[in-house]
């Protein structure tokens, strides 16, 4: 049976193949979800019916020793399958219970799902808005129906993606749960660590805001949600709530010890959403761009320091990582589509990026992006190029890092940022950029001053391929990097002038 829907408004992106009826596991009883899966004393309800969902994936940033990496695929269920209003509640999808393939060309955060039956296992029965498991029944349909970046859900909410240049507006809520608190940092303490904001300590010197503005020179800058920067709400907010600085306060009325975090988010977020409803004229949570949710260490982190929507608009931080601003930027790269950065066959290895998991204190260390995820953002673009090398003219190029062209210290024109080799028949391309430890960039210890070459494409993993550099002292021995179809010579120059480093790029036949 193949049931056709109509063609929405908007783009329909997907065949009719795509509605596939399910005749796949149902769900098993030994399935234990890590992130929405209730958790201490918390026992599933169930209920059946259609439901209409945005499909996400959540990626996490483990930290303990024998945690398995592994991302989720998940569902933001539409308000009216949720009640109360409340927008945001996100569902694991059970898999297993769909067919083979079927989230491949999924576009996670702009892609919707129709399911005709559904058996939706909600996360603690008399504590609402917990999320749960989402079950295709067999028999059912689902139904993948693209919209455009942007557009909103229907439900009055507008859910948008986390924007990689101009102003982020970011909210931090700060959950106060019963039984447990954010015990490192206090809401106005939080404030300065993410944005710099102090009130009676001396200001945050390396921060969330400050790290991103430098990396991108001034491209991308987080704004403090209903701060005083234009944003019409910052009039609304009343002296019974507590909002400062981008932070909210957010009291939820349940202990939190032993629930999976991604259950305790969704409590903080329908919270949040009550308290901003509440205000005259009513705030609208996800008017704002960016949501880092903080959370007691005392909840089920699966393993995870932190774990973020990939794109998409909300992170969820243990308190005791909320504050470490490699830890921030990793997670906000994620909201903005930037996938891990690996070396060799580890998937968070390449430490000349923040997308790596090199950098755990308060203030860093300071490190930008590596070359793919530079071409990625699309900062550098003014002063990056696509080449393709030729055989008999070798493609010369002074690059210099991200440090000296955010304040501006290069030539237009003769300078680069990034080069990417063009070649058609892959799709992860080969970056070449100056890993220059100056700046912004200044802890990075992975490929320190080396030439870097990463081999990565948008929305996928990069890896880190080579560091070039001279390999004497006198600086007149060249190295050379070689690939199948990258028959490049790379030749690098003494540092010179302005920091810039000289490169020679060349097919060999
Ligand atoms: C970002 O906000 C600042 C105020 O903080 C404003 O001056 C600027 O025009 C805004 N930029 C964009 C691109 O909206
Ligand atoms: C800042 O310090 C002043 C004076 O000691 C105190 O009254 C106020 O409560 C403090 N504010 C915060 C947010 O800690
Ligand atoms: C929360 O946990 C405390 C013990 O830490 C317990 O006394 C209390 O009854 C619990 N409250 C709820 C609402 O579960
Ligand atoms: C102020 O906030 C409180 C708590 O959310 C709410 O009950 C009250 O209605 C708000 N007052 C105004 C004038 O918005
Ligand atoms: C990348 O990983 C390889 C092992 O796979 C290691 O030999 C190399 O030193 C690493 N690169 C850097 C720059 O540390
Ligand atoms: C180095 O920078 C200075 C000042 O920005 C500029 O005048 C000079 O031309 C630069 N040198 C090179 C080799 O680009």
């Amino acid at each position: 049976m193949h049931v056709l829907t109509k063609p929405s408004l908007f783009a329909l992106a997907f065949a009719p193949s795509c509605n596939f009826v399910a005749s796949a596991q149902p769900f098993s009883s030994s399935f234990s979800s890590s992130m929405f899966g209730g958790g201490n004393g918390v026992n599933f309800a169930e209920r059946e019916g259609r439901v209409k969902c945005r499909v996400i994936l959540i990626e996490p940033l483990m930290v303990e020793p024998d945690a398995k990496e592994r991302s989720t695929v998940a569902c933001m269920l539409y308000p009216e399958y949720e009640g109360d209003s409340i927008s945001g509640i996100t569902y694991e999808l059970y898999t297993p219970s769909f067919p083979h393939g079927f989230f491949e060309d999924v576009d996670y955060s702009t892609t919707d799902l129709t399911i005709s039956a559904a058996l939706v296992k909600t996360a603690g029965a008399g504590r609402e808005h917990g999320g749960g498991v989402i079950v295709l029944k067999n028999g059912a349909t689902a139904t993948k129906e693209l919209h455009g970046k942007g557009m909103g859900l229907r439900g009055g909410s507008s859910r948008r993606l986390a924007p990689t240049v101009g102003n982020s507006s970011l909210i931090v809520l700060y959950a106060v749960p019963l039984d447990a608190s954010n015990s490192d940092r206090t809401p106005t303490q939080l404030a300065n660590d993410v944005f710099g904001m102090a009130v009676n300590e001396t200001q945050d010197p390396v921060n969330a805001r400050s790290q991103v503005l430098s990396c991108s020179g001034g491209k991308l800058s987080y704004i403090p949600a209903c701060g005083t920067s234009g944003q019409s709400c910052s009039s609304n907010v009343n002296q019974s709530i507590w909002f400062k600085n981008g932070v909210l306060r957010v009291p939820i009325p349940y202990n939190v010890t032993g629930i999976a975090s991604g259950t305790v988010k969704n409590w903080v977020e329908a919270e949040a959403q009550k308290i901003l409803q509440a205000q005259t004229p009513q705030i609208n949570l996800y008017s704002f761009t960016q949501i880092m949710n903080v959370i007691p260490d005392e909840a089920d982190w699966g393993g995870a320091a932190a774990w973020a929507y990939l794109p998409g608009q909300t992170s969820a931080f243990r308190n005791s990582y909320s504050w470490r601003m490699g830890v921030q930027v990793h997670e906000f790269g994620h909201n903005i589509g930037l996938h891990h950065s690996g070396n060799g066959t580890a998937e968070y290895a390449d430490h000349s990026c923040l997308l790596g998991n090199p950098s755990y204190e308060d203030d860093g260390p300071e490190i930008c992006f590596n070359g793919a995820k530079s071409w990625e953002t699309g900062w550098y673009a003014t002063d990056s190029v696509d080449v393709v090398p030729s055989s008999t003219v070798p493609f010369t190029a002074d690059l210099i890092g991200a440090a000296d062209w955010s304040t501006g210290t290069y030539t237009p024109g003769s300078h680069r940022v990034v080069l990417r080799i063009t070649d058609s028949t892959v799709t992860q391309k080969y970056h070449i950029m100056y890993n220059r430890a100056k700046g912004p960039n200044a802890g990075v210890t992975f490929a320190k001053d080396k030439v870097t070459v990463t081999l990565g494409a948008p929305q996928q993993v990069s890896w880190h391929q080579a560091a070039l550099g001279p390999v004497n002292a006198a600086g007149n021995v060249y190295p050379v990097f070689r690939k199948e179809k990258f028959n490049g010579g790379n030749k690098v120059s003494k540092a010179c002038e302005n920091d810039s480093l000289q490169v020679f790029l060349q097919s060999l036949p």
